[in-house]
């Protein structure tokens, strides 16, 4: 089974866009469990344009199934997350400007700030995931720092699927995500997917070998705005466990 994160990000964006105190994440991420969510992930940014920290604290009180924290490998972010105490954290590139994260960690340039979070998380028993490209280099440098899980950022692989208009080139590119995702767990870590998934690309994830789990935001939250939470979050799980909507 391909475990779903729901992230709630985008039901504080809607919230902060007026600085009202809904819709609240917390109702949000309570209604995605009853829809099946395996994990909640937020993403606690350094300008709090959607999350607050209030936020990431009552979210840990209030539900049952695992936390992901997102986060910067800041020291303020560090701290927080030692308070928090999620049951994941997910490291990733922070930009002020982006609309959303754009691209994985480049852990190429040895990043000590990185190696130190990834130290640190883990000392306290945080299971620490970094967020990189599929780039086997990536990869192989994250089991190298101490990750023990990766999510492979399908951005790209989403644009090319939703673009390409033959069925064989969306399996083609299946096949290459899959081989990425193989040699990560020969490696030993385990493997996430995120970004860019949505209700008409998330089922080639079946077809991904040890895929684990997939972290889901902006599609579910915009599909909930017509069905309900619990129902977006129903459908999503579906199409990544259920073999007969195999493409
Ligand atoms: N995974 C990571 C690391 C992300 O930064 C995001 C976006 O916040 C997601 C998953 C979810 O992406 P989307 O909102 O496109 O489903």
């Amino acid at each position: 089974m391909i475990r779903l994160g729901i992230n709630i990000d985008h039901v504080a964006t809607v919230r902060q866009a007026r600085r009202e105190k809904y819709p609240d994440p917390v109702q949000a991420a309570v209604m995605a469990e009853l829809g099946g969510a395996d994990n909640i992930t937020c993403h606690l940014r350094e300008d709090r344009r959607h999350i607050q920290d209030r936020d990431l604290f009552l979210l840990k009180d209030t539900i049952k199934v695992p936390l992901n924290f997102e986060m910067a490998a800041t020291s303020e972010m560090i701290s927080i997350a030692k308070k928090v105490r999620p049951h994941s954290v997910t490291l990733v590139p922070e930009k002020r400007a982006e609309l959303t994260t754009e691209g994985g960690l480049n852990l190429a340039v040895a990043d000590l700030a990185i190696e130190a979070a990834v130290r640190e998380l883990r000392e306290v028993g945080i299971l620490v995931s970094l967020f990189v490209d599929p780039d086997l280099k990536m990869i192989e440098l994250s089991k190298h720092l101490g990750a023990e899980a990766i999510e492979i950022h399908t951005g790209p692989f989403c644009r090319n699927v939703d673009g390409a208009a033959a069925t064989k080139t969306k399996w083609s590119l299946t096949k290459e995500l899959s081989d990425i995702a193989t040699h990560s767990h020969e490696l030993g870590l385990q493997v996430h997917f995120g970004h860019g998934l949505h209700y008409t690309n998330a089922q080639w994830l079946q077809h991904v070998s040890f895929a684990e789990e997939a972290n889901i935001g902006h599609a579910v939250v915009a599909r909930a705005i017509f069905v309900g939470m619990t129902e977006a979050v129903r459908e999503m799980k579906r199409l990544l466990n259920d073999p007969s909507l195999k493409p």
